[in-house]
Formats: C-alpha cells, structure tokens, sequence
C-alpha cells in the first residue's frame, strides 16, 4: 500500500449566526490581507493562514454564507494509513 494512501476524510462544520457574507466578498475572504474589519483591528490573515495549512496537509476549505443568516465553513481533512513524511 501506497504510504500516501487515504483511507477516509474527515470533515469539520464550523457554522455560525452571524452578520454573513454577502456573495460579492465571499470570492475574496481568503486572500491575504482581505478584511472588512475597521483599521487596525483585522490584519485579513486568519482565513488565508488556514487555508495554508489544511492545504499543506491535502485539506480544503470552503465557505457557505448568506447575508443576515449566518456563516458555515466545511474543512475537509485526509486521513492518511500512513503518516505523513515531513
Ligand atoms: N464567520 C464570519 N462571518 C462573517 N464574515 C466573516 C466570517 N469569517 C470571515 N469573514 C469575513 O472574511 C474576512 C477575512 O477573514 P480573515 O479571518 O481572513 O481576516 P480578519 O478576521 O478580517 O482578520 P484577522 O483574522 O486578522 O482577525 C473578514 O474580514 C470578514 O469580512
Ligand atoms: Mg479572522
């Protein structure tokens, strides 16, 4: 067996009430330094930066919102048979 064999995925739902996202941004949340937060207070990275890292573990990320009823994220993450080498 191939060491970089996936024998399952793991998906995560992290979903919440909040203001959402209107369909304009949702193509941009996670570009780096993109960020509705006032200035100084968001540097636009925390989506980006998660990203990063489920991608170098063959993970994905995706977003579903609508404006006014809430945000759900969906991370999809491999589970290898064999760990991973660095
Ligand atoms: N749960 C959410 N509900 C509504 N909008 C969101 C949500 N998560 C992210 N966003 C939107 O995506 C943008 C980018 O998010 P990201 O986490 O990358 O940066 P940030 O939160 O603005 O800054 P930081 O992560 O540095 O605090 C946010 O500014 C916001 O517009
Ligand atoms: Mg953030």
């Amino acid at each position: 067996m191939s060491p970089q064999e996936v024998s399952s995925i793991l998906q995560v739902e992290v979903e919440d009430t909040g203001p959402g996202i209107p369909a304009e941004a949702l193509g941009r949340i996670f570009e780096p330094f993109y960020s509705t937060k006032p200035a100084g207070e968001g540097t636009g990275l925390g989506l980006a930066i998660c990203m990063g890292i489920l991608e170098s573990y063959g993970g994905k990320i995706s977003v579903q919102s609508e404006s006014g009823k809430g945000t759900r994220f969906t991370i999809l993450l491999p589970i290898y048979e064999q760990p991973l080498k660095p």
